[in-house]
């Protein structure tokens, strides 16, 4: 099958992009990323995902400046030639090319690198499958707001998951949740929603955001505060949101099951409600 890459202006074949080996994001990670959800060859939430694009390059002062038409022009074009269904558009902007040395330089040329790929995700439908959870310390640097590719504590913490058979790994920084390695955590209680705050401890979660709609037009009540393990534990339900995950239950963490082990009513019904919201 096909499979084209967008490379600085460029189509390429995918065995042909290559990068320069000074690449700033290769050698520093000193780059940013964007994964976005396409189902039925449609892009979701996209607008959320470049505003979060431009946040990251601002903050991180990139010689870039952030086309909305252009970027989405690029993503249908790319669907199409790939003839993708369902999967996801993977962007990363590096900072550029530059002799290795930590400060960077002004006025670098920034390598932009977009390309798809397949995906099966977790639909409330009869596949619906809630997932295993691990917990683990959140050992990330203090900027996990940017969505850069400096994931190293991320991939450790994903891989300690992967080992033990479960999904995801939910993150603790004493004795308070952040986040989970590659989405947003949420917990249940007596009916109410809570998540952590949007503040710089976490991702702002493009799904987090649309479900944050939801939840308040369907009249739930919705509270965005810290909660600690011990409240983890105790939930009555618990779900994560991602690009690559939309909203799945997690039944059972380390050796504790929620709620039973079963996916809760609740964490199902805001996953239909976000699917509905999309098609
Ligand atoms: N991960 N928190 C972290 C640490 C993440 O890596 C992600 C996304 C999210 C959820 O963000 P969003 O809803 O915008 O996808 C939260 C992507 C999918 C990844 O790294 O593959």
């Amino acid at each position: 099958m096909s499979n084209f890459v967008y490379l600085n202006n460029k189509y390429v074949n995918f065995k042909d992009a290559k990068i320069h080996i000074e690449d700033r994001g290769f050698q520093f990670s000193d780059s940013v990323y964007e994964v976005i959800k396409v189902l039925s060859k449609k892009l979701l939430d996209i607008d959320f995902h470049i505003s979060r694009l431009k946040y990251s390059t601002n903050e991180l002062n990139f010689n870039v400046k952030i086309n909305k038409l252009h970027l989405k022009n690029i993503f249908l074009r790319l669907v199409k030639k790939n003839k993708l269904s369902n999967g996801i558009v993977y962007l990363q902007i590096t900072r550029g090319v530059q002799s290795r040395e930590h400060a960077y330089k002004k006025n670098l040329k920034p390598n932009i690198i977009i390309y798809t790929a397949k995906k099966k995700f977790n639909l409330p439908n009869n596949n619906y499958r809630g997932y295993k959870a691990i917990t683990y310390p959140d050992i990330r640097w203090g900027r996990p707001d940017i969505k850069t590719t400096s994931l190293l504590a991320n991939i450790l913490a994903a891989s300690e998951a992967n080992k033990k058979g479960a999904y995801e790994t939910i993150l603790f920084k004493g004795k308070k949740i952040t986040e989970a390695s590659h989405s947003n955590v949420w917990i249940i209680k007596n009916n109410k929603v809570i998540t952590h705050p949007a503040n710089k401890e976490i991702l702002k979660g493009v799904t987090r955001t649309i479900l944050i709609k939801i939840i308040n037009s369907l009249g739930l009540k919705l509270i965005e505060k810290e909660f600690s393990l011990k409240e983890l534990f105790k939930s009555d339900e618990v779900f994560i949101t991602s690009s690559g995950s939309f909203v799945s239950p997690i039944i059972q963490i380390d050796k504790i099951k929620i709620n039973k082990g079963k996916i809760g009513p609740i964490t199902k019904n805001l996953a239909l409600s976000y699917y509905n919201n999309i098609i």
